[in-house]
C-alpha cells in the first residue's frame, strides 16, 4: 500500500489546451475551468492513488453515500500573478489547515499536505497561463472532497474522493451588494456545522437568500439561531461595520460562523493602518440604530469570492437603509487597497501571506 509520505503525484497532461478559446478579460464567475485537475483517492483508512488529469466529468455510483448523506466539503482560496509574472497564492496553509477541521467535523478522512498543498502547488503550476491578469480577476482553486462509500445506510463512510479544480473568474460582485437581516431562517446554530465549510450549509442557504432576492435583496445578514438578536455574517463572507469610527465584526468563538481568511487579514490590516477594531458580540439593534441614526459609516462582507464587497443597503424588517455611497467610504477602501497592493506584490508582506508556487 502506498505511504502518504512518498504517493506520487501522476501526471497526464492534456492533448491539447483549451485557454485559445477563452477571452480571460471577459470572464463570467465559476463558468469556465482550466485544462487540468487534481484527483486523489482514499480506500479503507489509506490514500492509494493521486493523479493530475484533464479535466473532465468524475464517474459515479448511484449510491454514493455523499449524493445521500452529505458528507461534502469545500475550500476557495485564489492564485494571482504578482508584479513580476511569477504564480502566487493567498494564504493557501490557512486553508489546507481549515479544509481538514471541516473534514473531521463531517468524519471523513484528513488530506496529507503532500496530495493536498503539493498537489495543489503542482497543478497551479501546470495551469499556470490560466491565471487572468485584469483589474479585479484571478485564478479561484476550488478544493473539495466527498465520500464514495457505494453504500445505501448512514454511518462515516470509508472512502473518500479529493478534488481540486480552478477556473479563472472576474469579480463576483461588480456592484456593491443590498442586504437582509434574517430573523425567521437560520444558518447554523451552536453545536452544529456553521463553523465548517460543508456543503449542506449553502445548500440550507438558497431557499432564505430566494426569498430575499424576491425582496430586492443581493443577500442575507445572519443572525444567531437563539434569538436573532445577534449579526454572524452574510452569504459566503464575514461583516464588519464601522460606527462612530470603530470596526466591529463578530467574534466566532462559537462554532455559528465561519472563520473566514480574509476576516483574519482584514483585523490584522486594520490594526496595522492604526484603526480601532474590536471581535465581539454584534447586536442587530447596534448596527439597525446606527443605519437609522445615520451613525453607520461603512458596512461591507469579506471573503475570497469578493475580497471586500461595500454594503450599499441594509434592510431590517419594513425598513431599508441605504449607506453612503463607496467614494466616500475611506476605511474599507483603504483597507482593501492595502490588501490587493500586498498580493499583489506591490507592498512588502510582513506576514509571509502570499505564497509562490
Ligand atoms: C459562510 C462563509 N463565511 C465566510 C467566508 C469567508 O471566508 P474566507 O475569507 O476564508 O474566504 C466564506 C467563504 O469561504 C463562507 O463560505
Amino acid at each position: 500500500m502506498a505511504n502518504i509520505d512518498t504517493l506520487p503525484i501522476n501526471i497526464t497532461r492534456a492533448n491539447k489546451s483549451n485557454l485559445s478559446q477563452v477571452d480571460l478579460s471577459n470572464i463570467p464567475f465559476g463558468r469556465v475551468f482550466t485544462d487540468h485537475m487534481l484527483v486523489a483517492d482514499y480506500k479503507d483508512g489509506e490514500w492509494v492513488s493521486a493523479s493530475i488529469k484533464p479535466f473532465g466529468r468524475l464517474d459515479m455510483h448511484p449510491a454514493m453515500s455523499a449524493l445521500h448523506y452529505g458528507q461534502s466539503i469545500f475550500e476557495g482560496l485564489k492564485a494571482y500573478k504578482n508584479q513580476k509574472g511569477e504564480p502566487v497564492l493567498f494564504r493557501p496553509y490557512d486553508n489546507f489547515e481549515r479544509f481538514n477541521k471541516s473534514a473531521e467535523r463531517m468524519c471523513m478522512a484528513t488530506v496529507p499536505e503532500s496530495i493536498w498543498m503539493d498537489g495543489l502547488m503542482k497543478l497551479i503550476e501546470i495551469d499556470q497561463a490560466w491565471i487572468p491578469t485584469s483589474q479585479g480577476s484571478s485564478l479561484y482553486i476550488r478544493p473539495f472532497m466527498f465520500a464514495t462509500d457505494e453504500y445505501v445506510g448512514i454511518k462515516p463512510a470509508d472512502n473518500f474522493r479529493f478534488v481540486i479544480f480552478c477556473s479563472p473568474v472576474g469579480a463576483y460582485y461588480p456592484e456593491p451588494i443590498s442586504v437582509k437581516i434574517e430573523e425567521t431562517f437560520v444558518r447554523a446554530a451552536q453545536g452544529g456545522i456553521g463553523a465548517a465549510k460543508a456543503a449542506g450549509n449553502y445548500g440550507a442557504s438558497l431557499y432564505p437568500n430566494k426569498l430575499a432576492v424576491e425582496e430586492g435583496y443581493r443577500q442575507l445578514i445572519w443572525t444567531d439561531a437563539k434569538e436573532h438578536k445577534y449579526i454572524e455574517e452574510s452569504g459566503t463572507m464575514n461583516v464588519f461595520f464601522v460606527i462612530n469610527n470603530e470596526i466591529i465584526t463578530p467574534s466566532v468563538e462559537r462554532d455559528t460562523i465561519l472563520k473566514g481568511i480574509t476576516r483574519k487579514s482584514v483585523i490584522q490590516l486594520s490594526k496595522d493602518i492604526g484603526y480601532l477594531i474590536s471581535e465581539r458580540a454584534v447586536t442587530v439593534q447596534e448596527v439597525v440604530d446606527a443605519a437609522r441614526n445615520g451613525n453607520l459609516q461603512d458596512a461591507f462582507g469579506a471573503g475570497t469570492a469578493a475580497t471586500i464587497a461595500h454594503i450599499s443597503a441594509i434592510g431590517f424588517r419594513n425598513e431599508r437603509f441605504e449607506l453612503a455611497p463607496v467614494s466616500e467610504r475611506t476605511i474599507s477602501n483603504n483597507i482593501l487597497n492595502k490588501l490587493d497592493s500586498i498580493r499583489l506584490g506591490k507592498e512588502a508582506d510582513p506576514y509571509g501571506w502570499v505564497v509562490k508556487v
